[in-house]
């Protein structure tokens, strides 16, 4: 076994940490500032992490605009990335300055949200619109604080394109989701399903 302490590093020539805890989601997060600007911004450091009420999450690896912007405003709103928005959504994630719009930056269009002021990526068949829960500070073993910034929130609405909706069960496979993992550059598509029930 190739065994390393990452804080002495990994001697790989390249970092395994985000090829292993993977492939994962991503959180293409929708945001605008106090003056209305909007933002849009893809973070792999994302999941779903509670049912009832539902609330999804976002590390952001220092204090970027989707994080400020969700500090002023109170609310942000996750779009699925699909295979045929993923260059769209690799477009999203240039570094420009905040008054940049990346939606026009990615030559995508909006849809209004019901809920919160934020708009949706028209062309993502499924949105959740969030309201701000909580911004934790992560730190490390030693409660050193670090520069990343969970973003949590509770998914207040919901948007499904209705033919993701099989006998009103949703097809996970159908809305070919991209996944993030392995190098810098890889992404994937979902793989065979398999079931199996708990004990
Ligand atoms: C697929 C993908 C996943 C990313 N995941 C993260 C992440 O989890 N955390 C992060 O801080 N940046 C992540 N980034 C980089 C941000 O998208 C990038 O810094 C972006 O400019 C941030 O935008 P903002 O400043 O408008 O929020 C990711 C980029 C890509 C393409």
């Amino acid at each position: 076994m190739h065994f390393y302490e990452p804080r002495q590093g990994h001697g790989l020539p390249h970092d395994p940490f985000n090829a292993i805890v993977g492939p994962r989601p991503i959180g293409w997060i929708a945001s605008h500032d106090a003056a209305g600007v909007l933002n849009l911004a893809p973070y792999s450091f994302f999941n779903g992490f509670n049912y009832t009420p539902p609330i999804v999450g976002f590390a952001s690896l220092g204090r970027k605009d989707t994080v400020r912007n969700i500090e002023a405003t109170g609310e942000f709103v996750w779009n699925l990335v699909t295979r045929d928005l993923a260059e769209a959504m690799n477009a999203s994630c240039a570094a420009v300055p905040p008054e940049v719009n990346e939606f026009e930056l990615a030559g995508l269009e909006t849809a209004p949200s019901r809920l919160v002021g934020v708009p949706r990526v028209a062309a993502s068949p499924v949105a959740f619109e969030c309201r701000l829960t909580q911004i934790i500070q992560l730190q490390d073993a030693n409660g050193q604080g670090l520069s990343t910034w969970l973003t949590l929130g509770e998914v207040v609405g919901v948007h499904i394109s209705e033919h993701l909706l099989v006998d009103g069960v949703y097809d996970t496979a159908a809305a070919h989701p991209v996944l993030r993992g392995g190098g810098p550059s890889d992404y994937f598509e979902l793989g065979p399903r398999f079931r199996m029930k708990r004990p």
